[in-house]
């Protein structure tokens, strides 16, 4: 069945009206399109927990640093239309930019601490642009749940933050990381890596897994995290701009997985920036 595309902030809060007079929950689940499987994991984990599924494609220039690369984001409505429409989602929020950011809009939702580092420290103001942006569609759907992938971790616990600080009233759900059968995390990016370039990516989940057994096993991360590094140079990892191990909530740097922590990496191959990261058991002492 085709999903409805709406454009316009007032069909859709009347749409919300007439779902939340019936008594209905209704989820959000905000992407920028290009949709893959990762995306589609968290609409189905939405049409499960809720009676009405609303995804938003909104490519936001807030939140790139740079604008060829958000020149170059790939746009693929039809197809994106195409593959919810296998999916129980009832409407498709597409706001061109007048709606997000009308004329005079001089708003900056900015989230301090969590936004600093990692991701922050390599792509100024990327995080403001999202914190900003995904105020604004919790506002503008009313959703009583919100589904984001931890895929892109940082970003899940500084969309949280944002929501508590701000009493919007919605419960931001993390879902897990959908991979590729190589275990590459899939994200838009993998297209633009050459036939070599996904296989040599295809090294780092294995290089992560062991130094999250490792540290299980009791292991300090120092060590580990340069023997990791060299490996991951060796299978041709360019500029490994973080591999750090850092505590999940306040993503605070950790030496051994005292509280629950992740193992956070971003580096790039073949010219293309790639992030992933997972989850290590914390160690008892
Ligand atoms: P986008 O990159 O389109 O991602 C939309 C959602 O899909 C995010 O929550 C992201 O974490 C999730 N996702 C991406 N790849 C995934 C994978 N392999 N497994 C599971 N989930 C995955 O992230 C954004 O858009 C934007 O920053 C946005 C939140 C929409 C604000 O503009």
């Amino acid at each position: 069945m085709t999903v409805p595309i709406l454009r316009n902030l007032n069909e859709l809060r009347a749409k919300h009206a007439s779902w939340v007079r019936a008594g209905e929950s209704v989820a959000v689940v905000p992407t920028m399109g290009a949709l893959h499987a990762g995306h589609l994991s968290l609409v189905e984990a939405a049409c499960i927990d809720c009676d009405r599924v609303v995804v938003t494609i909104f490519v936001n220039p807030r939140q790139f640093n740079n604008a060829a690369d958000l020149a170059n984001y790939p746009r693929t409505e039809h197809q994106d239309a195409e593959k919810l429409a296998g999916l129980d989602v009832d409407v498709i929020y597409v706001p061109d930019g007048s709606q997000i950011y009308p004329d005079g809009y001089a708003t900056n939702v900015s989230v301090s601490g969590v936004s600093d580092v990692l991701e922050g420290e390599f792509r100024a103001g990327h995080f403001d642009g999202v914190a900003t942006v995904v105020a604004k569609l919790f506002l503008q759907t009313g959703a009583h749940r919100a589904y984001f992938g931890q895929k892109d971790f940082q970003q899940l616990m500084v969309v949280k933050r944002m929501a508590r600080d701000l009493d919007i009233p919605i419960e931001v759900i993390g879902c897990p990381t959908v991979r590729e059968p190589s275990g590459l995390a899939m994200s838009s990016r993998n297209l633009r890596l050459s036939a070599e370039g996904l296989d040599r990516a295809a090294g780092l989940y294995p290089v992560m897994q062991q130094v999250a057994a490792r540290l299980a096993g009791g292991e300090g991360f120092g060590p580990l995290a340069d023997e990791a590094r060299s490996k991951l140079e060796a299978l041709g990892f360019a500029d490994i701009e973080y591999f750090d191990l850092r505590c999940e909530d306040r993503l605070q740097l950790l030496q051994t997985p005292t509280r629950p922590g992740r193992l956070l990496v971003a580096a790039w191959m073949d010219g293309i920036r790639l992030i992933d990261n997972i989850e290590v058991p914390v160690l008892n002492d």
